[in-house]
């Protein structure tokens, strides 16, 4: 991976994440943007891919028998000199918390929809949390080559529901059975098929214009009056393309495309290379700003993976480098333990295989094997002691008491429960009164997967009761203070995996009323977790 023109190699990198409702084609043009940059070398290969790794553990049935990708994970390409990361966002709206921190290490999103469908839940979601986070869209309508809406009304639904300006950047050519192909009208091009009508992307045609022979000798009449029509409509109607309103989070380009048929694939790339932005500054603690063009290196896990490989109790913490260039043995500061680490071995992921990182620089994401040492929010550095900020954990929605089966393994079950809490998945709550620890979920799904992962991995059997507790919120006081809080409401209060005083609340009633009786304190909804 090698820099072009003397710019400096991040420069070239481009970090990025696909957002989307379920089933609007995220897979499929994961696919299509991994082939086209030669990451893959047939279709098929990312769902192949998935099939081979749930195969290795039990706990991922779940993901095949949801049909939900449970675990995300990061694919590198490169073309045309540009270092495309990237990283898999999990679909299902249970896991918005691991989503969530997937995109604080991300520069740009696609957002795919369903061009019958607009705009759905998932998508919204998720697109409040780039919004949150003033990430650049860019917004792709999939499935052009079935019946859908019309252009149009996408257009002004992505406008509306989203607050956001759109800027079409290409048309589609009739949908459903009249599907031609795509005209970029903005470099005058026609991308169609060969042959018959509705077929994949074949080729790519120059024109001059609307009237150019290419377009009318083919496209029936009708389908030509009303891609006119959008085009003159959209010139007058929408926004401009402006590099600066995409780049604040405010504008949005919009293609329209096939990912089954490779319609809008190279141009969605191509956007990204001209116009996506190459790594952002990090916001870090004590007021400082991680530029990407510093000398020291520094990075944050964003994401921890345990078991990957059940037969070892390794796992892979997966680090986004927000600085400097990061060399293969280099020994980081881990903030967090105020310790130097050795990265002796780590790891490049690409869509068919992982190699080891010998550079890597901002942008890029390295796995760093590990003991568990590594959690999701740590920062390692070369430079000051300083944590990146902004992946908070949430206050979770869910609470359930463990019960477990079998009481010898008490141990196993603790271990198991701190992993799964280090990786982010969970969260842990040990009450100031009983033994039983209480665990904390932001959707539902999650608890099957701690059903699943403790069975399999550490060969303990736990199921949940329910507790009178609805939320959490992470007490921030003096000791005096809480000492008081814990007196008034022993039963309510619980340390945190970290050891940080949280108050469990029943509903917003209580959330109120002792809101009112500690005026001074505050109960956070999120916590920073550094
Ligand atoms: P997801 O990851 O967002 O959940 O969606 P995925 O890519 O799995 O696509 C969902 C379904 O939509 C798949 O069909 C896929 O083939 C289809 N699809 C994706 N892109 C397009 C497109 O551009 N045009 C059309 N017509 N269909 C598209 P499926 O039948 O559910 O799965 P499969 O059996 O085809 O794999």
């Amino acid at each position: 991976m090698s820099s072009l023109n003397g710019k400096a190699p991040f420069q070239d990198r481009r970090t990025f994440a696909i957002i989307s409702h379920p089933d609007a084609g995220k897979t499929t043009l994961t696919e299509k943007l991994l082939l086209s940059g030669g990451a893959i070398r047939a279709a098929g290969q990312v769902r192949a891919r998935g099939e081979r790794r749930r195969a290795r553990s039990d706990w991922m049935k779940i993901e095949q028998e949801r049909g939900i990708s449970v675990s995300s994970s990061v694919m590198t390409f490169e073309r045309k000199g540009i270092v495309y990361n990237l990283l898999d966002t999990p679909g299902h709206e249970d896991f918005s918390e691991d989503t969530y921190r997937t995109l604080t290490a991300v520069d740009a999103a696609i957002m795919v929809i369903d061009a019958a469908k607009g705009i759905e839940t998932q998508t919204r979601k998720l697109f409040e949390v780039c919004r949150l986070r003033d990430i650049p869209i860019i917004t792709f309508v999939n499935k052009i080559d079935r019946e859908g809406r019309h252009a149009l009304e996408i257009l002004d639904e992505v406008q509306e529901a989203l607050a956001l300006d759109v800027s079409p950047q290409t048309w589609p050519v009739g949908m459903g059975s009249d599907f031609f192909g795509v005209y970029d009208w903005q470099k005058k091009k026609f991308h169609t098929s060969e042959g018959e009508r509705g077929g994949a992307f074949a080729q790519t045609k120059e024109v001059s214009g609307l009237d150019d022979g290419a377009l009318t000798d083919v496209v029936f009449d009708r389908i030509m009056e009303e891609l006119t029509e959008n085009v003159e409509l959209g010139a007058e109607g929408y926004a401009e393309f402006d590099q600066e309103s995409f780049l604040e989070g405010h504008l949005t380009p919009v293609f329209f495309g096939s990912a089954l048929r490779d319609y809008g694939i190279e141009e969605i790339l191509d956007f990204i290379a001209d116009f996506a932005p190459a790594p952002h500054s990090q916001p870090a603690t004590g007021g400082r700003t991680i530029m990407p063009a510093e000398d020291k290196v520094t990075g944050f896990v964003f994401k921890v993976q345990a078991n990957m490989d059940p037969k070892h109790r390794d796992r892979i913490a997966f680090v986004r480098l927000c600085s400097g260039t990061f060399k293969r043995g280099m020994k980081l500061k881990h903030v967090r333990a105020n310790k130097q680490i050795a990265v002796s071995a780590p790891i490049f992921f690409f869509a068919e295989e992982r190699e080891i990182a010998d550079l890597a620089y901002p942008g890029d994401v390295i796995g760093v094997p590990n003991h568990g040492q590594l959690r999701v929010g740590d920062t390692l550095t070369e430079g000051e002691n300083i944590h990146v900020t902004g992946l908070p954990a949430f206050a979770p929605e869910i609470l359930r008491r463990v019960r477990l089966s079998d009481t010898m393994r008490v141990k196993q079950m603790r271990q198991g429960l701190q992993d799964l809490a280090e990786e982010g998945l969970v969260q842990i709550f040990k009450p100031d009164l009983g033994s039983n620890w209480i665990v904390g979920v932001v959707g539902a799904l999650q608890l099957d997967v701690v059903v699943d992962r403790l069975k399999a991995e550490y060969g303990t059997e736990i199921g949940f009761e329910t507790v009178p507790y609805s939320t959490a919120r992470w007490i921030e006081t003096d000791g005096q203070t809480l000492q008081k809080i814990i007196e008034g409401h022993r039963m309510s209060v619980a340390n945190d995996r970290d050891d940080k005083p949280v108050f469990l609340f029943k509903n917003a009633w209580e959330i109120g009323h002792v809101t009112e009786k500690f005026p001074d304190v505050t109960f956070r909804e999120t916590r920073e977790i550094v």
